[in-house]
């Protein structure tokens, strides 16, 4: 099967199914005997579902089946019709490929807007919303039936998963391809919801390769399943190395693996641990020697500056602007872990900042005064000013309500950072409270309640362990290129367990980390002390899990999602 021109897959969101994708999930949507027996491709494209439907069906002559295939483009429409010829010569199948807009096709009164189907195929187009524009109307004119409100961003496929589950008979499958951004993205929970809703077993798979060549795009596979005679529900995701290994045991092994439970606010990212894997952390984690983060500290987004590279400046800036650190007229030149700066160890110095500022890298924060008069700035800062309103900061959201726009806000430092954003995994930083950071960088105070408890340094040093790193990464998300991230309110629902480190512990801590010492290694050290509490077992349990979860999210970041 040929891959479609770019202009194709963004405007009709046309990447098509490699035919091992559709031979297995039609393999597995067939082992239903129900007879007659209903399908539904709600958008065909050039027909792989039907060819393999033809391949299957052909074995099976005395299958009473009805197929209904839609496809919107014409020329799609009818290489699709091409696949099922042979379909149509046995007695006991009807087909009928449409060549038609689906939402609007499945409209109205007539007797196919109530049909429901036994078996659902197809992968829906991935179309961004400000490109779906034909029979997006008629979408969200069937969500409102359907009493769902969906966001405005959401992809064209959300209202096709959303849509053909609402048309499954009571015992009936479905057979999905979807991008993965069902385990990711905000608007993708509506959808979840509706999945766990209206289906009784679930299992999704992902694939460590990219099933679609010279297509970044990061697929999964969902397998639903409704049943009359289920009590509760099973939620399952694995990963396959690539469509080679899929394999109908697959079904068969998550529905003797998994219990059937409540499905209600389940996170389905952290499906791809074990049942046995998740009541073993559910378990530990309630030990009362660890505490919730927010309980601890509170944690507040860095200095909004508006325009990093005007106001976090280097050493040669400061000579050309005739600054000197601290007090100038009319601003101050305050330390700063401006972007670019590594962090290596889990303490920044005073002698870290100052060997990052004679490498002349952005250590500077322009701080300046706003009731101060600008013409009496030195002359070089006024032309300074005048060249940012020539580059247009001053018409920035960030800057135009600032009272002047070059005035700063909320410059306020703290003895703890936390980067927003990391690869492989988190950490706090202690650091000197004169040294400020831009909103790369969170603030992290300690609460009033636990100041008498704990120092800052002895925070940082509990950060690091297999509990709290596990939490990380149930509770953080991970956007494009792999890469975690925590927003305060994350942060806050982290576990963390709360041990006096002694000053020389700390210190081994810091260098392990700036040796580049491998973070199994550093687990291994901060484990065997704040994790003391726990038995051996219990702490393999919470290493191999965050594992799985870290490397299932680099994985992700290798294949380019
Ligand atoms: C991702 S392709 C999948 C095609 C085929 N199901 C497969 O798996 O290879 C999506 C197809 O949906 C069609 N399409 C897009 N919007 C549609 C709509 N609103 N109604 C019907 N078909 C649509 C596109 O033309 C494209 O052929």
């Amino acid at each position: 099967m040929q891959q479609q021109d770019i202009g194709a897959v963004k405007n009709r969101g046309a990447y098509y199914t490699p035919k091992p994708i559709s031979d297995f999930l039609v393999k597995w949507g067939l082992e239903n005997e129900k007879q007659p027996f209903d399908i539904l491709e709600p958008s065909c494209g050039d027909g792989i579902f039907l060819r393999s439907l033809t391949e299957s069906l052909t074995l099976k002559m005395n299958y009473n089946t009805r197929i209904l295939a839609v496809e919107m483009d014409r020329n799609e429409a009818k290489k699709a019709r091409i696949e099922v010829k042979t379909l149509k010569k046995i007695p006991k199948i009807t087909i009928n490929v449409a060549t038609s807009e689906y939402f609007g096709y499945m409209r109205g009164r007539s007797k196919r807007a109530k049909r429901q189907f036994d078996l659902i195929l197809g992968n829906p187009p991935y179309i961004k919303q400000s490109k779906f524009r034909k029979g997006r109307k008629k979408a969200l004119l069937r969500m409102n039936e359907l009493n769902l409100q969906i966001n405005q961003q959401s992809n064209a496929w959300v209202y096709f998963v959303i849509d053909t589950i609402s048309r499954m008979s009571s015992n009936s499958r479905i057979g999905l391809v979807i991008p993965s951004d069902i385990l990711q993205l905000d608007y993708a929970k509506k959808v979840q919801n509706w999945i766990t809703t209206n289906l009784n077993n679930i299992l999704i798979i992902g694939f460590d390769e990219l099933v679609f060549p010279n297509i970044q795009q990061d697929v999964v596979l969902l397998l639903g399943e409704k049943r009359d005679d289920s009590k509760g529900k099973r939620l399952g995701l694995i990963s396959v190395k690539d469509s080679s290994k899929l394999d109908n045991d697959l079904w068969d092994k998550f529905i003797k693996s998994k219990q059937p439970t409540e499905l209600e606010n389940v996170d389905w990212d952290l499906q791809y641990l074990s049942d046995n894997e998740l009541s073993a952390i559910k378990k530990i984690s309630s030990n009362s020697r660890f505490h919730a983060f927010g309980d601890i500290a509170d944690v507040k987004i860095g200095i909004v500056t508006g325009a990093n590279k005007f106001f976090c400046v280097n050493k040669e800036r400061l000579t050309d602007l005739n600054l000197r650190r601290g007090f100038n007229k009319g601003l101050v030149v305050r330390k700063l872990i401006g972007k670019g700066i590594k962090i290596r160890g889990v303490e920044y110095r005073t002698s870290d900042h100052e060997k990052n500022h004679s490498k002349n890298q952005s250590t500077n924060l322009l701080d300046f005064n706003p009731t101060f008069d600008r013409t009496k700035l030195s002359e070089e800062l006024q032309k300074y000013l005048a060249l940012g309103e020539k580059l247009l900061y001053h018409k920035r959201n960030q800057l135009k309500r600032r009272n002047p726009w070059y005035s700063s806000e909320h410059v306020l430092a703290t003895q703890i950072g936390m980067y927003k954003r990391s690869n492989d995994y988190c950490k706090l930083i202690l650091k000197p409270d004169e040294i400020y950071s831009t909103d790369t960088l969170y603030r992290v105070l300690l609460s009033d309640d636990y100041i008498e408890n704990i120092t800052p340094k002895q925070l940082v040093f509990n950060f690091v362990n297999s509990l709290t790193y596990l939490f990380c990464e149930m509770k953080g998300r991970s956007y494009g290129g792999g890469v975690l991230e925590l927003t305060p309110k994350e942060i806050r629902s982290l576990k963390i367990p709360l041990y006096r480190c002694t000053d020389e512990e700390f210190s081994k801590l810091d260098e392990m980390f700036r040796k580049d010492t491998s973070i199994d290694e550093i687990l291994n050290y901060t484990d065997g002390i704040v994790l003391k509490f726990l038995t051996d077992s219990e702490k393999k349990v919470l290493r191999n899990c965050w594992c799985k979860l870290k490397d299932r999210r680099n994985n992700r970041s290798k294949r380019g999602n």
